[in-house]
């Protein structure tokens, strides 16, 4: 099959490799009908995540159809058109009990790590893709929810509502300031009214993003390169600055926004893949009860998520502005990496 590898940082290729197989009962084989690229591909591409060894396919999203089943596999069958979870989950640690898969004990990949896929083990951006632990890593698609739709909820639905809205505790009147307008960015706009917010507030370099930000549910947009850019967020406030600032780029400078925008009491989201150490003015928020959380998504609400997408709750058609084959995966990654100038904002790639 053809499968994009990464051959070390800033080099990769659409090439031939030897098709996936069952390696354990539990494990399903998928025929990747849909696929896409995540800031968090740019990230290891850059070099960012050094645990991505040269020779591994990249991608962690999919959609597809089941064309092989291990034998301990009984809810699943071939032809079911399943979601791929970015995360996997054995279901049966105690870190999955609870419902905290980024961290499932399984040994697929390393155990303690949820994601795997494009990082530990061969990921989505392929023509086929082993997953292992089928039975509670995939969803089958309801009908009616085309890919375009399902493919947002291996990622980076659930990532934007758990890490930034969920973890940020989002509550109903909240004003919330969103750092980055990428696609997860977007997906904690979009979902950010699921909890009730007031204001949100969109900052992207980009204006086209910026712009774009207002279609997901953002309220008002204020342009991080302004000099005056903090006092434009705190006048969109009472004067005291924003409940909940959820940063979803993944570079020191954003965080720091955050720590500028946030009110005394309220709540600091990371959502961004850092690759650089972030000083944090300890000194200064302690008396200021902030909270700040961190961390990798669960999809423990992807379910949930689908099932808004089905009823065409949230607006994810909106989502998907490039269209690719997988033949055309270097053209995707080529558009995608070049965001402000091809407006890209999720790309769609499917089977040839
Ligand atoms: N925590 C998790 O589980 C998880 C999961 C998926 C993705 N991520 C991370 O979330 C982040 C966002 O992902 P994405 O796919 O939306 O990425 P992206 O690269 O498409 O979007 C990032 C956005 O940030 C903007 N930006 C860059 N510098 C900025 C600055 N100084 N101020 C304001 N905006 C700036 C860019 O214009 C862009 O629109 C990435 O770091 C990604 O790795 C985290
Ligand atoms: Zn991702
Ligand atoms: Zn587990």
């Amino acid at each position: 099959m053809k499968a994009l590898v990464y051959h070390g940082p800033g080099q990769k290729a659409w090439e031939e490799i030897p098709d996936p197989t069952i390696q354990a009962p539990t494990d399903v084989i998928i025929q990747v009908d849909t696929t896409t690229i995540c800031g968090s591909d740019l990230h290891i591409l850059k070099g960012d995540v050094p645990t991505v060894e040269p020779g591994r396919v990249l991608g962690h999203e999919a959609v597809g159809t089941i064309t092989e089943i291990g034998d301990a596999v009984t809810t699943l069958a071939v032809g079911d058109r399943v979601i791929v979870s970015c995360i996997k989950s054995c279901g049966k640690c105690s870190f999955c009990k609870k419902g905290i898969y980024s961290h499932c004990l399984g040994d697929e990949g390393a155990s303690g790590m949820g994601w795997v896929f494009g990082h530990l083990i061969n990921g989505t951006q392929a023509e086929y893709l082993r997953v292992p632990y089928a039975e509670n890593s995939v969803y089958k698609v309801p009908a009616g929810v085309p890919d375009s739709h399902a493919i947002m909820l291996s990622d980076i639905l659930p990532t934007g509502f758990e890490i930034g809205v969920l973890n940020g505790q989002v509550k109903p009147g909240d004003i919330v300031a969103i750092v980055g307008a990428g696609p997860v960015g977007l997906a904690a706009i979009m979902t950010a009214s699921l909890q009730g917010a007031a204001r949100v507030i969109a900052l992207d370099l980009d204006a086209n993003r910026r712009a774009e930000a207002h279609k997901f549910g953002a309220t008002h947009d204020v342009d991080p390169a302004a000099s005056d850019w903090k006092e434009q967020v705190f006048a969109l406030t009472d004067g005291l600055g924003v409940d909940v600032a959820i940063e979803a780029v993944g570079i020191p400078q954003t965080f720091d926004s955050c720590v500028k925008m946030v009110r005394p009491g309220g709540n600091i989201a990371n959502v961004g893949v850092h690759g650089k150490p972030v000083e944090l003015p300890v000194q200064d928020l302690w008396i200021h009860n902030i909270n700040i959380s961190l961390g990798l998504v669960n999809t423990n609400t992807l379910s949930m998520l689908l099932n808004l997408v089905a009823e065409k709750k949230l607006p994810v058609d909106k989502l998907a502005t490039h269209y690719f084959k997988l033949s055309q995966m270097m053209d995707a990654y080529d558009t995608f990496s070049r965001a402000a100038e091809t407006k890209a904002l999720k790309v769609v790639i499917t089977r040839d």
